[in-house]
């Protein structure tokens, strides 16, 4: 194939060429002097974007981000602890299952998908009783809403014996604003194959210093996702070398572009998404005021089925993701993260707008919104 496939999707996302070449480098002994530094730096780096200072830590696990889930649930509790799970959509829904099937006794606030949780809902719940942990999604990849994940920290943080605050911000991170320095954020779960531009395959874990003064040094059922020797900067098994190497290059490239860079490109591309969707009469789902900058989702219009709106892309080109759960016959995705630009995102929503009446109008409303920025 002459052309790859261009990507608008939630994940995998694309990944740069520079990432790519990097992750081609021989291999190495992983515990030697010619990978060590390689560990070292992209530990430094990912401190960095995670804002991490040194009462914090960060882990790089080989998983993908479900592991994590599990992997915090079984590092920060234990069977039988109290945790409130907040459920936004189908995410949501699986890190509270994580938490379930270790026998973690799990309250759920079940939140309606398309909306944002309610902080002052949230606050009453979490305080109502003493929960070791908060489980939340911060950008919930199924109906595209970014949940006030920093004013719901914010809020607990003052209470005395808070729990810990967790975060699944797989969608959201780097993307997206979240620090471990942000007052009552105390751990944050990432994976490599979204805004950090890398194939699927690592897990990436941040902590503050409340989280690690309650990190499990014992627990049982618990071995290879014990994350004491990785805060640590240990590897206790084999890393998944190349991707390391792919993750050092991406971290450059996240870096170089700069923070409040990265996150104004993500809001563009949020905005030309959902403005695509409104005046296409495909109406972005989310909650007004809390559309995802990573992720969009549309209702498909009458006549059509995310299906064969996916399946008319693709024969142009482009792979686009379908609903979930509810939404799987109403919805289409599109994942605009990572290493997206706006005239990537203004080419791949012409290919949309093919299936359209009107595309030219559509395009213009976009193409305006993308030159006001
Ligand atoms: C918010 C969120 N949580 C969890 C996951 C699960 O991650 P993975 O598919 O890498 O296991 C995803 C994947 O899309 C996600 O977007």
């Amino acid at each position: 194939m002459l052309f790859p496939p261009d990507l608008l999707l939630p994940g995998p996302t694309p990944v740069p060429e520079s990432v790519q070449r990097a992750m081609l480098t021989s291999m190495s002994d992983h515990r030697g002097s010619v990978f060590d530094p390689v560990r070292i730096r992209v530990l430094e780096k990912l401190q960095k974007i995670f804002h991490v200072g040194s009462d914090g830590a960060v882990a790089v696990l080989p998983a993908s981000g479900t592991g994590m889930l599990e992997a915090v649930c079984q590092n920060f509790l234990r069977p039988g602890d109290r945790a409130l799970a907040v459920t936004t959509g189908l995410f949501g829904q699986r890190f509270y299952e994580a938490a379930v099937s270790m026998e973690i006794a799990v309250d759920r606030l079940e939140v309606p998908w398309g909306d944002a949780f309610d902080v002052a809902q949230v606050l009453a719940k979490a305080t109502e009783q003493s929960y070791r942990a908060v489980l939340v999604t911060h950008n919930e990849t199924s109906t595209g809403v970014t949940n006030p994940v920093d004013r719901l920290a914010t809020a607990l943080s003052g209470a005395t014996d808070a729990p810990l605050l967790i975060v699944d911000s797989i969608s959201g991170v780097p993307s997206l604003p979240l620090f471990i320095d942000q007052p009552g954020i105390d751990v944050i779960v990432a994976a490599s194959q979204k805004g950090f531009m890398c194939p699927p395959g690592l897990g990436l874990i941040a902590a503050g210093p409340r989280a690690l003064s309650r990190l499990l040094k014992e627990r049982q059922g618990r071995y290879y996702f014990d994350l004491n020797p990785y805060f640590h900067g240990h590897f206790p098994y084999t890393p998944a070398v190349s991707l390391w190497y792919g993750l050092d290059a991406a971290l450059d490239l996240l870096i170089d572009e700069g923070e409040a860079e990265r996150f104004a490109r993500h809001q563009l591309l949020g905005e030309m998404a959902r403005r695509f969707g409104e005046v296409a009469g495909w109406p972005p789902l989310a909650e007004l005021g809390h559309g995802s900058a990573t992720i969009t989702s549309l209702k498909t219009p009458e006549g059509t089925t995310p299906q064969s709106i996916r399946q008319a892309a693709k024969e142009r080109g482009l792979q686009i993701a379908g609903g979930l759960g509810p939404w799987a016959n109403t919805a289409i995705r599109l994942g605009h993260v990572g290493a997206v630009s706006p005239q990537m995102l203004f080419a791949s929503l012409a290919v949309l707008a093919h299936q359209l009446s009107n595309p030219a109008d559509v395009l213009a409303e976009v193409f305006a919104i993308w030159h006001q920025s």
